[in-house]
């Protein structure tokens, strides 16, 4: 069963006349804010991380300090450039897979200005010390609110859109994107239902209490990891994969069983952060379970998404960006095969609590996520503008830097977490404690640098991106106004 994408190719001709036939705008502007989110949400996740490592670097600001910076960095690169990337990408590949204009313009346009407002005042409000204090959900709740809104129009938008598909077949890009509208909405609305203090405070109270409010929040926790991260994501890589290898997906038979098991199996698992509470045990066994299974469907995605290339393997070596989009799901089968290991609740007792948890967010996040977002774009830039990319050489110059940075910020966390969680629970010969808590801090020093140091090659790379994709609208610019002058007057009668 094989399934070629519906859609045209991306050449001069061809992406005028598509600007022309598609809302193109709408995905350039998403684009270039995923960009700069991307710079600035990482460069953010530079300093807290230098700020861990050498902690003078807080200066005693609170607006600065590591607690109030680090759901600057959470938020800008989940919300602003994880979020900014799938409307871009899915705005894309919804007008593309269906042949169809996007339903509204203003609407599409309301979901982006909206989106970015929230980003922003997010931001100021952690600066200032206002959060609901709920990982990846610190939104104050008007900020709440006006996200909520601002998703149900985009679902509204996506449906519209698919409605009016002129292609009797939904390609499964859309099914994976469709989900993560979809769950995102019920996790955000359930997870955020909360009174406010007042109508005229950032504060509020949650509605949910105790253990179930916990719950609550990693159930929200996880599958913003699942759909947000995930899911949509595998939105992207199912239709960029294909369109840049230049060939359909090994197995359409194989994505569908891939996005029905994922989106049952990903539910399930959000007590598997909540190992070793107060939560009764069967929940976190039945977190754990889910987790194990949850291996299979993400391992036959990433088979499916590598297997694609088969019969095309020497683009790897001759295309910079097929090397993203194959490393991204390489990284997405290895945090997908990290993530079981530490649900499992005898490795959650080691990992829970040290920077093994964070080496394997940033292995999804910047491996997965950033680098198939990374690849999507140096595939879209050029039929946006309806031009060439400005640089190869600095699309591998970026492949390079990046996986570097990717290297040293994992490996350094392994070293960090592992050995932080063995350090804390040695013992000597009368049971006592063998190290201070101290000395666990003093031992993570160096992979705290070295962190450090890897997420500087990954920003330097990011500013390449951000240097390409300038250079590329510069060039796309100048050969308009070519191609205009060289259109010969009309006749004068
Ligand atoms: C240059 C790249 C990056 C650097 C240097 C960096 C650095 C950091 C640091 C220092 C933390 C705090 C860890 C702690 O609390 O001990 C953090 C947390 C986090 N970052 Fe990043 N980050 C980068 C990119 C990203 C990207 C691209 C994403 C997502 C797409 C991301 C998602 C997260 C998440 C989800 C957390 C919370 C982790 C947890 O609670 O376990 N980061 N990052
Ligand atoms: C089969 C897939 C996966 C499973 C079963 C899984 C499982 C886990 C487990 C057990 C933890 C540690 C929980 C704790 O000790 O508190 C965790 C943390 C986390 N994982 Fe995964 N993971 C998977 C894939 C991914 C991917 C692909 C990403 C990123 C794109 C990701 C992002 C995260 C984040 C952000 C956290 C940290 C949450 C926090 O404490 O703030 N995971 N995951």
């Amino acid at each position: 069963m094989t399934q070629t994408i519906a859609d045209s190719t991306g050449t001069r001709e061809g992406a005028v006349s598509a600007a022309d036939q598609y809302n193109y705008d709408i995905v350039r502007k998403f684009t270039i804010m995923a960009i700069i989110w991307g710079v600035l949400g990482m460069t953010t996740g530079v300093y807290i991380a230098s700020e861990l490592a050498w902690p003078f670097l807080n200066f005693g600001i609170p607006e600065i300090s590591f607690g109030r910076l680090r759901p600057v960095h959470t938020s800008a690169v989940i919300f602003g450039f994880g979020g900014s990337a799938l409307f871009a990408t899915s705005y894309y590949v919804v007008q593309r897979t269906c042949q169809t204009r996007l339903y509204s313009d203003t609407l599409a346009n309301f979901t982006f200005w909206g989106w970015q407002v929230a980003i922003v005042i997010s931001a100021l409000n952690y600066v200032s010390g206002y959060t609901q204090s709920r990982e990846y959900a610190e939104m104050t709740w008007p900020v709440d609110i006006l996200i909520a809104v601002i998703w149900v129009v985009y679902f509204w938008i996506y449906t519209q859109t698919l409605r009016r598909r002129s292609q009797p077949h939904i390609y499964v890009a859309n099914w994976f994107y469709m989900a993560f509208i979809l769950a995102t909405a019920l996790l955000h609305i359930f997870n955020n239902m909360a009174m406010p203090v007042s109508l005229f405070s950032w504060e509020s109270y949650s509605l949910h209490a105790g253990v179930q409010d916990a719950m609550t929040q990693w159930w929200y926790g996880h599958n913003a990891v699942g759909f947000f991260l995930t899911a949509a994501f595998l939105g992207m890589m199912y239709y960029f994969v294909p369109k840049q290898a230049e060939r359909p997906v090994y197995s359409y038979r194989l994505s569908i069983v891939h996005f029905w098991a994922l989106i049952f199996l990903y539910m399930w698992v959000g007590a598997h952060h909540l190992h070793w509470t107060a939560l009764p045990d069967w929940t976190s066994t039945l977190a754990a379970t889910f987790s194990i299974l949850l291996l299979m469907p993400s391992w036959g995605g990433m088979i499916n998404g590598i297997m694609t290339l088969s019969g095309a393997w020497e683009k790897l070596r001759t295309d910079p960006i097929m090397l993203f989009l194959i490393t991204s799901l390489s990284f997405y089968g290895m945090s997908t095969f990290e993530g079981p290991l530490m649900s499992l609740k005898s490795v959650n007792a080691l990992s829970h609590y040290t920077d093994w948890t964070v080496g394997h967010v940033h292995s999804g996040a910047l491996g997965w996520v950033a680098m198939i977002t990374i690849g999507s774009f140096y595939h879209l830039l050029p039929r946006l503008y309806g031009t060439r990319l400005f640089s190869q050489k600095l699309v591998y110059a970026h492949f390079f830097l990046a996986t570097i940075g990717i290297v040293l910020y994992i490996s350094a966390m392994w070293v960090a977490g592992i050995g932080q969680g063995l350090l804390l629970r040695a013992f000597d010969e009368y049971g006592n404690l063998a190290y201070t808590f101290i000395e666990t801090v003093e031992f993570l020093h160096m992979p705290y640098a070295v962190r450090a140091i890897g997420g500087m090659f990954f920003v330097a790379g990011m500013l390449l991106l951000a240097y390409n994709a300038w250079m590329t609208i510069r060039q796309a610019k100048r050969e308009n106004a070519t191609a205009d002058a060289s259109i010969p007057a009309p006749a004068a009668h």
